[in-house]
């Protein structure tokens, strides 16, 4: 059997790295004359800035956090176009989905094309991607768009090092490795190139008609990976990203001199918990084996769902 299948790609990059994991992940599909892909870019009516000037770059928290979307044009997809998978590619902006993927979200274009059809998210960011994931989950369910699967791609180098070299990149556009020790910014070439092993999977389910919206197609494939610590840190922070992003929201407008104060006495508070919560740590770590870390492990298989992390099916 070798059955057709159309599908819609929507994206956003601002560097063009979501972009390259498309291209990567997509290579395979292509290769089956079958297969019809459309791929769409996301446009916000205001473009972005890159490299960000860094008052500019916190001053859209408010409006990532709270999913106040920023207009967009119109995708170029017509209303009688149907498609059999759609692959919805976003990047994480302050634990949130970007603003341009949050405005395509909350469109009725993206309601007509994704109710009632399988859907697999594939995101490129730093590494926290766990709360905008649930963010792009509860509007899916909203739609009635069935998500089949999820892919995270992350920039793997060290905790320090990543925190490091992603400012500086979007805050200077500098991407390459400095001082001999900091790798080169965002995510490695290899990790791009190996999003194509998800294309295959797609590939191959398509040749055999598996695409029926109910079941997973990249099981084992390593599709997510997420660590205890990953939930720690979004959990802890999250809260405080939505109570001062609401806050800062109503009482100030973006590019207001009220709106950057706010934003000093937020960071600095979040620095200050960031703080206590280390020393704590540090105070307790002898019992540490006393607390209950049992409640983390199972939600790591929550967040992995759907497509999970074993690697079973990854052949060299
Ligand atoms: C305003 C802004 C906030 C970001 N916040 C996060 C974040 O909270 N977590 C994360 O993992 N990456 C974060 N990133 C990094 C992006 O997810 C992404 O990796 C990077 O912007 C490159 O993506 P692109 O060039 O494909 O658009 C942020 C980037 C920007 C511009």
């Amino acid at each position: 059997m070798n059955s057709s299948a159309n599908i819609l790609v929507v994206s956003y990059s601002q560097t063009g790295q979501l972009s390259r994991i498309i291209d990567s992940l997509l290579t395979p599909i292509l290769e089956n004359s079958a297969v019809s892909v459309k791929w769409v870019q996301i446009e916000p009516v205001k473009p972005y800035p890159f490299p960000w000037p860094i008052s500019r770059f916190f001053d859209i928290l408010p409006e990532c956090v709270t999913l106040n979307p920023p207009e967009i044009h119109p995708i170029s997809v017509s209303k009688n176009e149907s498609f059999d998978l759609v692959i919805l590619a976003y990047q994480v902006w302050f634990l949130s989905p970007s603003l341009p993927m949050t405005a395509f979200l909350k469109s009725r274009e993206a309601a007509s094309l994704m109710r009632g059809k399988p859907v697999i998210t594939v995101i490129g960011c730093k590494d926290t991607w766990l709360m905008a994931q649930e963010r792009v989950k509860e509007v899916l369910n909203h739609i009635g768009a069935i998500l089949i699967d999820n892919i995270a791609v992350v920039d793997r180098s060290p905790l320090f090092f990543r925190m490091i070299t992603t400012q500086r990149w979007l805050w200077t556009g500098k991407k390459e490795s400095f001082w001999k020790i900091f790798p080169h910014a965002g995510i490695s070439d290899k990790e791009i190139y190996n999003a194509r092993r998800f294309g295959t999977a797609i590939a191959n389910a398509i040749k055999i008609g598996r695409i029926d919206g109910k079941t997973s197609l990249l099981k084992g494939l390593g599709a997510v990976s997420v660590d205890k610590k990953d939930i720690y840190i979004e959990k802890f922070a999250y809260p405080k990203f939505i109570f001062w992003a609401t806050l800062i929201s109503r009482i100030s407008k973006p590019e207001q001199l009220k709106r950057s104060l706010l934003l000093v006495v937020f960071f600095l508070t979040l620095f200050l918990l960031i703080l206590k919560g280390i020393l704590t740590d540090i105070i307790l770590f002898p019992f540490h084996k006393f607390f209950p870390t049992k409640k983390l492990e199972t939600e790591i298989d929550y967040f992995e769902q759907p497509s999970g992390s074993s690697i079973e099916r990854i052949v060299d």
